[in-house]
């Protein structure tokens, strides 16, 4: 009884696999989803779709500075900015499909997508300033993300690392933003 979850090293596999095989037949509508999901349903959709749109946020920010950088840096700045637009637009994608083959619906909405997202979307004047909002907007999306990454703990693994691999270029990308921004002060 209280030995149940106890792994015996001789037998790993804790269920029973008849009972599997007869579980996966039923609800096939549900696809990926299995009756031994472990996580909230709804709140990881809720999670996933604040990160779309914290992804959509952050596209939509490098796009408007790439487009706006001017001065003597200007060049090697805006290829980095778009360069980060298109790896958040990436992230927008993936974080979607995780979405659907959770059955749930990516929050594409533009109404309210400031308020699901967990970055900020600031223009900045300078190339100094739009650097300086992007690093933060990243640490907003580090801290979110490691987060997540600990509420899906062992419930959701997939999600979890799809969320961790994000966070890992996050942190590149406040890393990169952090040397550029040095470049340019110096
Ligand atoms: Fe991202
Ligand atoms: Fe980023």
């Amino acid at each position: 009884m209280g030995t149940a979850l106890t792994p015996d090293p001789k037998k790993p596999f804790l269920s029973d696999i008849q009972e599997i095989r007869r579980r996966a037949r039923q609800h096939i509508e549900r696809g990926a989803v299995t009756d031994n999901y472990q996580a909230d349903r709804e709140t990881v959709l809720r999670l996933l779709n604040e990160a779309l749109a914290t992804e959509i946020v952050c596209t939509l920010r490098y796009k408007r500075h790439y487009y706006m950088a001017t001065g003597i840096h200007a060049q090697a700045v805006a290829a980095e900015f778009l360069e980060h637009a298109n790896e958040e637009q990436a992230h927008a994608d993936q974080f979607a499909e995780r979405i659907v083959q959770l059955n749930g619906e990516p929050n594409l909405n533009p109404d309210g997508l400031l308020t699901r997202s967990h970055s900020e979307y600031v223009e900045g004047q300078s190339l100094g300033e739009m650097i300086r909002e992007d690093l933060v907007a990243e640490r907003i999306a580090i801290e979110s993300y490691a987060e997540i990454v600990r509420y899906l703990g062992e419930r959701d693994p997939t999600s979890r690392r799809l969320v961790e691999e994000i966070l890992a270029q996050e942190e590149e990308h406040a890393e990169e933003l952090q040397m550029l921004l040095g470049q340019i002060e110096s």
